[in-house]
């Protein structure tokens, strides 16, 4: 196997004494999502280990160094022959391809990535004694509900696809079938799952290249070119700060009436794709307009987008806490704010974030 590991590092002495605190496994996490849970729970205290391939995320979004990180630079089929998963009280699943621009292009890798993963883990999950295995996350996708025109989605919902020959409906038949495996492995074996159903999440370190619409409309609103609109923008999404997602993934971990449940997580206000480009130039005080382009262009023949998406979020209300904080200008600005401090794209995997100093 060719993993690359950082040291490993002794837990610090006031680390072993507070029960409280844990070690946790996140796959993917030197991506967008993981990155920001590393930082969120490396401040709370716990030991993190982060097992990650870079196809997407970068090194460059994780403390340079860090007593309580371990970085396993590893496809993680792979990675998961050398680690003792019982070691980990919580394990974070949030390895995949993402982005429908991506699964367009090349739906091979996104379908046996994001299937063989879950496969493989929640297999190695279910050979270990139940009184040893960690409560595990598998993060899902809004995308699972298909294009059922049901506002708004709630988790019991029926899931509604278009036909196999459209790639884009790939992702979510990959992102269900997790959901099924991890359900039933919560049944037959009584693994601890909780699934969550991530709606559009949004901030610093999203990048635009795999088609995740916020990024790409700064990253061209800073370059002075015009936002691209997919069909007429009067599309609706419902934008949440990754900044107030990742303390909803901890606390719905650490709940245990979430256990064996699928939950929504995401923003419930509404947002035309177009009245977002207006305010990414409001925001940003950039005039280089907007651009309409057809889904056929953008991501060919036969693309089938969704008018309107937005949760139910009574269950996840019903568990924990939740109330997104972060207002989405201000996401906007911390987004252009990181993206003004990212290197070329060339050299991005290697450079060290903006803020590193602050964990060193
Ligand atoms: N960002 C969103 O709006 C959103 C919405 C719905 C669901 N999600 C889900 O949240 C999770 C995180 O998404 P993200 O936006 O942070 O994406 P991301 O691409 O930034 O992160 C995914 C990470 O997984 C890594 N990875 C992929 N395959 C791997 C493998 N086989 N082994 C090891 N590492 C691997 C990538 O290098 C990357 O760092 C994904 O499961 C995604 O499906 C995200």
């Amino acid at each position: 196997m060719n993993t690359v590991q950082d040291h490993l590092p002794s837990p610090a002495p006031d680390d072993t004494t507070n029960d409280s605190r844990t070690s946790a496994l996140i796959t993917g996490g030197a991506g967008f999502i993981g990155s920001h849970l590393v930082d969120h729970l490396l401040a709370h205290g716990h030991a993190v280990t982060v097992i990650d391939d870079l196809s997407t995320g970068s090194r460059a979004n994780l403390p340079e160094s860090h007593p309580r990180l371990t970085f396993i630079h590893a496809p993680l089929a792979a990675a998961l022959s050398d680690i003792d998963l019982a070691s980990f009280s919580h394990i974070y699943h949030l390895a995949a391809a993402v982005g429908v621009r991506r699964v367009v292009l090349n739906p091979i890798d996104a379908i046996e990535r994001n299937t063989l993963d879950a496969v493989v883990l929640l297999r190695a999950l279910a050979q270990l004694p139940s009184t040893r295995t960690p409560r595990t996350l598998i993060a899902s996708s809004s995308e699972v509900y298909g294009k059922s025109d049901r506002v708004p989605f709630a988790e019991g919902d029926d899931a509604v696809y278009g036909p196999t020959t459209s790639r884009r409906w790939s992702y979510a038949l990959t992102k269900a079938l997790a959901e099924h495996l991890a359900l039933a492995h919560h049944e037959h074996a009584a693994l601890p799952v909780v699934i969550v159903r991530l709606f559009n999440t949004v901030g610093p370190r999203q990048v635009g290249e795999h088609g995740m619409v916020l990024p790409r409309f700064v990253e061209r609103a800073l370059q002075g070119l015009p936002l691209e609109v997919h069909a007429d923008g009067s599309q609706t999404r419902c934008f949440c700060d990754v900044r107030d997602v990742v303390p909803a993934l901890q606390a719905l971990l650490d709940c245990p009436a979430a256990i064996g449940r699928v939950v929504n997580v995401g923003s419930d206000t509404e947002i035309s794709l177009l009245d977002l480009a207006r305010l990414v130039h409001a925001t940003l005080a950039s005039d280089a307009g907007i651009r309409f382009i057809p889904y056929h262009e953008a991501l060919g023949p036969g693309f089938e987008d969704l008018p309107r998406r937005r949760p139910d979020l009574s269950v996840i209300r019903s568990l924990i806490s939740f109330r997104p904080k972060v207002p989405l200008a201000q996401t906007i600005l911390d987004l252009a704010d990181d993206i003004r401090c990212r290197p070329s794209a060339t050299t991005a995997a290697t450079s060290p974030r903006k803020d590193a100093p602050k964990h060193s």
